[in-house]
């Protein structure tokens, strides 16, 4: 079932719900890169045509993911599938730490040359932590905007007061503030009432979750195989609370998802615990919410495109939230 297009805030760029995370790609490069093990060129080629084969148009990679590895791997895959500028979106990120915002100017031509042929549908600043204020980060996307180097512009792990400013000066030079990328899912839902969601319906802006699965915890792999938590990142374990207390903790929840899946199954739509995860993660919030998970795995890729096959049903969605509120 194809997926329907929601828009990237009031940008006028339409997206799927689901679209791509390619922090996987890092290929080992790099602190953030060295949280996921390295992929090679036909992993990476499989998951990104089983993305497109699946319906999503959008992909989100970043300067941090390899340094230029993440973005150049995409690129590659992309034109490799016969895909040119403009068939897809594509979203990066610059990353501020000790950088003042000029640094988003300067280092534009490595975010294209690494990219190379496709440009810049969104750019993010990758969070807090620039040399600069707010304002004078947000004056440099405008100008980015100005100049049509880039189509949109968001942030990411920004406060609703940081959404807020980069909103107010990002209106005053006539653009917009597209989308905010937070970590969101069903055991990680603080956006819900710290003021980022709320501030999000407010102005227009999508939210970007990330780890929607929280790092694979929301699949079912290792509440049913306890070893694989041995086998990932010291980083990602502590990150997701892929831990024996961790696990225990999410254990009622997971195992409702993967018993909500098989019942789908059962009825002759194919559906898993990762597919109700995400399903619920993209339409809980009506059209404001869009996932991006990661694959390190075409069929990983496969399932989250599949994920809007089945509508839950309103007593699934209660069970499912008092579970997770637990
Ligand atoms: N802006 C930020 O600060 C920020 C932070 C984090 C992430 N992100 C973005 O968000 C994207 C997604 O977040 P994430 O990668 O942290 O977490 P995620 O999407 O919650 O988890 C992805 C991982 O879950 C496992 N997985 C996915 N589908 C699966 C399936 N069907 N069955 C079993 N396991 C499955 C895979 O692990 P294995 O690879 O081990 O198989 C995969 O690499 C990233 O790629 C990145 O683009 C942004």
């Amino acid at each position: 079932m194809p997926m329907e297009l929601r828009p990237l805030g009031k940008t006028g760029l339409k997206i799927t719900p689901i679209g791509l995370g390619c922090w996987q790609f890092s290929q080992g490069r790099g602190f953030i890169g060295k949280v996921w093990s390295t992929l090679d060129a036909a992993t990476i080629d499989a998951v990104v045509k089983a993305a497109l084969d699946g319906g999503v148009n959008w992909f989100d990679t970043a300067e941090s993911y390899g340094y230029g590895k993440s973005e150049a791997a995409l690129a590659g895959a992309l034109t490799r599938l016969g895909k040119k500028p403009g068939d897809v979106i594509v979203a990066t990120k610059w990353f501020p730490l000790l950088r003042p915002a000029s640094s988003i100017i300067t280092t534009l031509p490595d975010r294209l040359g690494f990219l190379d042929p496709f440009s810049i549908d969104l750019l993010q600043i990758h969070a807090p932590g620039s040399l600069s204020s707010v304002e004078k980060q947000a004056m440099a996307l405008a100008k980015l905007l100005k100049e049509k180097k880039v189509r949109a512009v968001g942030v990411s792990n920004f406060s609703a007061v940081g959404m807020r400013k980069f909103h107010k000066v990002l209106t005053g030079e006539g653009f917009m503030l597209a989308s905010n990328q937070v970590r969101y899912s069903l055991i990680q839902r603080k956006i819900e009432t710290n003021g980022i969601l709320d501030t999000a319906r407010e102005l227009g802006i999508t939210i970007i979750a990330y780890s929607p699965l929280a790092q694979g915890v929301l699949t079912g792999r290792f509440h049913d195989d306890p070893t694989l938590a041995l086998k990932v990142s010291f980083g990602r374990r502590m990150m997701s609370g892929i831990t024996r207390a961790g696990l225990k903790k999410t254990e009622p929840l997971v195992r409702y998802l993967q018993e909500t899946g098989r019942k789908y199954s059962a009825a002759g739509v194919a559906a898993s615990a990762t597919q109700v995860a995400l399903n619920w993660l993209v339409n809980f919030n009506g059209d404001t919410v869009v996932a991006i998970p990661g694959a390190s795995k075409a069929k990983q890729a496969t399932e989250a495109a599949h994920c809007l096959d089945f509508t839950l049903r309103p007593e699934e969605i209660k069970e499912i939230e008092a579970l997770s509120r637990k």
